[in-house]
């Protein structure tokens, strides 16, 4: 975002009011919303033990609502048993539902294959078995990475139809970050794909789990199971992979759903956190797969009719709870792309929403610039009738990019719905309604019923009054959120509940409310990087900087990018003997240094040789003034918990 945008994102008064239209027909109006708050505001855990009953498919009912005597490690229907594979097929297989599409997968060269609910339903019970047959069962860990192909969605879904832990790792994510994650789970399953497309390129993805599980590493993976999708060669080894066809070939179409413990755990996902490697966030069955269905059926206004389409990819939060959870336990219809956003044209998009009928967008504000950088005439070019509502997610759709949504996607005829919500928490927690709340470009508007969201200063004391800035923080448990960091409970406690006493979630973000009550995301508090909506830690980078062998030290902050949001800024010392290396091509270095140990997401856009970093007498890093030098602005911060004054002069660029 540019300074000109943050201007007018502060003085932004635009107010749309809610299409009359729309919300005739929504799951949510207005009288729903209100009965639906002053339930949850009167007895909170009888609203979700409501909704947990009528929303969800039991095998065991449950008795227990909440279970908060060891908090802030909360449970969940935890007397209940179900089957998370059971509530998003079997619970479809009746009448007409079963032969309607559940997936409409589109690749990248073109190709469409369409898996109806009973056909999807048949393909996950063949592959369940199949993990059966190589000896996975409840409780076991499954990586999956994996193209953005139906066999993922399958691989998820048979993972949860067995009661296995399933890992999904992001494609684009390398080797070494594959590495990482493997050996944390612990998991002994690897799902993987020869290769996969993207921008017409092929991405080695078996090279890269070969490199992950060299013999030297401490993984627990005894068998990768190997899809063919591009075809490219690939290297089997022998006793440990096997290819998907072999592996399903006269597995039977039966595997009956067991019912299993709420509160076991369904996935873990790693996001990146201000310090160390990233985090394992453990989601449960029920209480994660009951917020997913709730927030798809509210924020999206989702019926049985949609053909919806989240653009993220199954490796991220997004992509398991809306791409897979929420909308296939909805019964909706979801479209699957494979490939790049503006592959082979910048329309590739919008021709795809025609061709399919697509009635429900969910895309991300880095998109959403890139698109309007782009120009008006691709979308232009293509029939948007069958829209009929618009999600944004991954950080504040900033303004200019909200109104060009608006216009030239949605017609001004389509609510758009911005999400705020995290890895964490399961689902989204604060959007507008779109039967119900008036939208206010850039602001994610209300908290959805049942979420007690606040904003608090320094001591944990409550702001009220408005556009005062402060610590988002989420006061009771919900059944959506995060059950702990995988194999780490002290992290979970330090990272989100230590500073207010166990008072509140912390959510890590800063935020301000209006004075009608919308809360305006302002960024993190910490040091995490928000890189096209996707969470990095300074701290990763910089350990992937300091790997190379001419590097002594390195900081990194975030610097306003026009399209995706932050760009990377790297300060980087080098050691004595490299002072004279010559820099652009240790600058290329470097880039692909980070490249390799975490992915190309993380690579930075900028990087300075400096003879040395501002830090506290302590030793602490000072990333204000980094920040304010990367975005060349005055230094008005306080710097008397400097050691050395007089280094910030020469730390600015082209000095
Ligand atoms: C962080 C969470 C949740 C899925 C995508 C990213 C930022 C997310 C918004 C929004 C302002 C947002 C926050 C949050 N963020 N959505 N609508 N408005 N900021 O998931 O990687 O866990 O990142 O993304 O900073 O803490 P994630």
């Amino acid at each position: 975002m540019s300074a000109s945008s943050i201007d007018s994102h502060l003085l932004e008064n635009r107010v749309f009011p809610v299409p009359a239209e729309f919300a005739a027909q929504a799951n949510i109006d207005e009288a729903r919303f209100n009965a639906l708050k002053a339930e949850a505001e009167q007895d909170r855990e009888g609203f979700w033990k409501r909704l947990a009953r009528e929303h969800l498919h039991w095998i065991t009912p449950f008795q227990q609502g909440l279970d908060a005597s060891a908090a802030p490690f909360y449970r969940w229907f935890a007397d209940g048993r179900l089957n998370v594979s059971a509530n998003c097929l079997d619970v479809h297989l009746h009448g007409a539902q079963r032969h309607k599409a559940a997936l409409i997968f589109e690749g990248e060269k073109g190709e469409v294959r369409t898996l109806t609910y009973a056909q999807l339903h048949r393909e996950v019970c063949i592959f369940a078995n199949a993990l059966k047959r190589q000896g996975i069962g409840p409780g076991d860990r499954v990586a999956i990475y994996m193209p953005m192909v139906p066999e993922a969605v399958i691989a998820m879904l048979a993972c949860a139809r067995i009661g296995a832990i399933h890992s999904v790792v992001f494609g684009g994510f390398s080797a070494e970050a594959l590495k990482d994650r493997l050996e944390d789970t612990g998991a002994t399953l690897l799902i993987t794909a020869d290769g996969a497309w993207r921008g017409g390129k092929l991405v080695p993805l078996k090279r890269h789990v070969d490199q992950a599980l060299l013999r030297e590493h401490e993984h627990k993976v005894r068998h990768v199971v190997v899809l063919t999708r591009t075809g490219q060669d690939v290297d089997i080894v022998e006793g440990r992979d096997i290819r998907w066809e072999d592996a399903v070939a006269g597995q039977p179409a039966d595997c009956p759903a067991e019912g299993f413990e709420a509160e076991q755990p369904l996935f873990i996902l790693y996001t990146s956190g201000s310090t160390g490697k990233p985090k394992g966030i453990v989601h449960s069955s029920a209480g994660y797969l009951l917020w997913a269905k709730l927030t798809s059926l509210w924020s999206f206004d989702l019926k049985a009719e949609d053909v919806y389409w989240c653009t993220a990819d199954v490796g991220w939060i997004t992509g398991h709870s809306y791409v897979v959870y929420g909308p296939l336990a909805c019964g909706a219809t979801v479209f699957l792309y494979e490939g790049a956003p503006m592959y082979p044209r910048p329309d590739r998009f919008w021709e795809m929403i025609a061709r399919h009928g697509v009635t429900v967008l969910y895309t991300a504000p880095t998109a959403i610039r890139a698109f309007m950088k782009a120009g008006d005439e691709w979308p232009a070019r293509h029939d948007l009738s069958s829209l009929r509502l618009l999600g944004s997610v991954g950080e504040p759709l900033n303004p200019e990019a909200w109104v060009w949504y608006r216009e030239k996607i949605g017609a001004g005829r389509c609510p758009i719905v911005d999400t705020w919500w995290q890895t964490e928490t399961g689902g989204h927690m604060i959007a507008p309604l779109p039967g119900v709340t008036a939208n206010k470009p850039g602001s994610c508007a209300l908290p959805l019923p049942g979420i007690s969201a606040h904003i608090v200063d320094e001591q944990g004391v409550e702001i009220h009054s408005p556009d005062q800035g402060g610590y988002l923080v989420i006061q009771e448990p919900w059944p959506g959120m995060l059950r702990g960091v995988w194999g780490n409970p002290e992290r979970y406690r330090s990272a989100y509940w230590q500073k207010f006493d166990d008072r509140y979630y912390i959510a890590g973000d800063s935020a301000r409310r209006d004075a009608d009550g919308y809360f305006w995301v302002m960024g993190r508090i910490d040091d995490v990087l928000n890189v096209s909506g996707h969470r990095l830690g300074t701290a990763e980078i910089e350990s992937a900087l300091v790997a190379h062998p001419a590097v002594a030290e390195a900081a990194v902050v975030g610097i306003p990018h026009e399209i995706k949001g932050e760009a990377i800024c790297a300060f980087v010392i080098l050691k004595h003997e490299h002072v004279g290396d010559d820099r652009d091509e240790l600058g290329a270095a470097l880039r692909a240094q980070v490249t390799e140990l975490i992915g190309p997401i993380a690579r930075p856009d900028d990087i300075h040789f400096v003879d040395t970093l501002p830090k506290t007498r302590s030793g602490k890093i000072m990333r204000r003034i980094l920040r304010a030098i990367a975005r060349g602005e005055e230094i008005t911060q306080d710097i008397s918990t400097l050691e050395d004054e007089s280094g910030i002069d020469q730390l600015r660029p082209g000095k």
